[in-house]
């Protein structure tokens, strides 16, 4: 580990390894972005929490490949999608239990294949926010920890729907802006600290990002 948790030491490629990797975002620069069909042409497509892609198939795509999400932000999910979490409280892991385990499935009412499921250890958030972000802010957003995550999973990594508006708010492509603090326009997420990072990635050509309107 080097220069602020950026790695000189990358996994190699690998041919067992995912080959391209879009990791997608939910800002608001994707709209008007056209990045779909770009986005639905990698192997393995990344996104997060509720981002919705019918109706906007123009400037999301319409592949998923795996969805992170929390107990809050859970939704229903094709039987070919994983589940990917971060847990980091016991009730994540009670919840996931509970969602999961076959007397309880029927009555939970989420619909995911669960032998798609991946769980990182509770570890990896705390690694994430104190090498990658020198634990600025609370903790690393789910974006950022999935950024991270798929830099460790595939040899090509391009980022889509990373960026504040012009207000530094965090805003979404689909629906109002988000409804936080005003003094804190990110949540409880460094979101500065994230953005300089995924900037510093991009310029050691790391990753690809694509910044949308
Ligand atoms: O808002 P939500 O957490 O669902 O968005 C998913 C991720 O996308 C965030 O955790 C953040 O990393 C990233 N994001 C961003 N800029 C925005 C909105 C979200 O970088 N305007």
């Amino acid at each position: 580990m080097t220069l602020n948790g950026i790695r000189n030491d990358s996994p190699k490629p690998s041919p067992n390894r995912c080959r391209t990797c879009a990791v997608v975002g939910n800002s608001g620069n994707l709209k008007r972005s056209h990045y779909g069909p770009l986005i639905d042409f990698h192997d393995i497509v990344i996104r997060i929490n509720e981002g919705p892609t019918i109706g906007y198939e123009r400037d999301v795509g319409n592949k998923t490949t795996h969805r992170v999400m929390f107990p809050v932000s859970a939704t229903n999910l094709d039987n070919s999608t994983h589940f990917v979490m971060f847990p980091f409280k016991i009730r994540d892991l009670e919840w996931l239990i509970k969602t999961f385990s076959p007397s309880e499935n029927a009555t939970s009412g989420l619909k995911a294949n669960k032998d798609l499921v991946m769980i990182l250890s509770p570890a990896f958030m705390n690694y994430v926010h104190l090498k990658w972000l020198g634990r600025k802010g609370q903790y690393p957003s789910t974006g950022f920890l999935t950024l991270i995550f798929s830099i460790y999973m595939c040899d090509e990594v391009s980022v889509f729907g990373f960026g504040a508006d012009s207000k530094g708010m965090w805003n979404h492509y689909f629906g109002e802006v988000l409804n936080l603090h005003p003094w804190t326009k990110t949540g409880n997420h460094p979101g500065s600290v994230e953005a300089a990072k995924i900037d510093e990635l991009f310029k050691r050509k790391k990753i690809n990002v694509y910044r949308g309107w």
